[in-house]
């Protein structure tokens, strides 16, 4: 039986080198894992007037994440922090009944800094603590690729 994981690309780039990292992932595992991109650029901005009101944009995102057994994060950094729309996404998984609580993840990331996007790496890890979130990351292995471009 393969294992079910939803990477949620943490890029609105239709050129991501996340993207492309997760792809390769894909390739390399597939067999073990199933390993499927979840895009976050028509997930509505969060706005607590409209999250008893979800729109479709938003439960398809929500009801794709939670239909899994594991999450892949796929993080740029943008301005040493995770993309804003990365994290609008994981604030509608905040309010979505636990969505992604005690679910195995993994964190990996790629930026151009020679750093590979460490910095927006801790900021997610920090996000995901809440105890709205808290999904078991796996922990003792942390992917950074710097430089991307090159
Ligand atoms: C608004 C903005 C801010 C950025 N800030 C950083 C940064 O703080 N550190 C970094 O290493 N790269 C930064 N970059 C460059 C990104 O690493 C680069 O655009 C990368 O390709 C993003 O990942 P993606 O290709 O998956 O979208 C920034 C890019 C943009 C557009």
């Amino acid at each position: 039986m393969t294992i079910s994981v939803k990477a949620i690309i943490g890029s609105t780039s239709s050129t991501s080198y996340n993207l492309k990292v997760v792809e390769y992932l894909r390739k390399k595992y597939a067999g073990k894992l199933d390993i499927t991109p979840v895009f976050i650029n028509d997930v509505d901005m969060f706005s607590v007037d409209i999250e008893n009101n979800q729109p479709e944009n938003v439960k398809d995102f929500l009801d794709n994440v939670r239909d899994s057994d594991a999450v892949l994060f796929a993080v740029p950094e943008y301005n040493f922090s995770i993309p804003g729309s990365l994290k609008n996404a994981v604030d509608w998984l905040s309010r979505s009944n636990f969505a992604i609580k005690d679910k195995p993840a993994f964190i990996v990331g790629a930026s151009m800094g020679v750093l590979g996007s460490v910095r927006a790496q801790l900021h997610l890890r920090e996000i995901l603590t809440n105890p709205m979130l808290s999904p078991a990351i796996l922990p003792n292995n942390e992917v950074y690729i710097g430089s991307i471009h090159e």
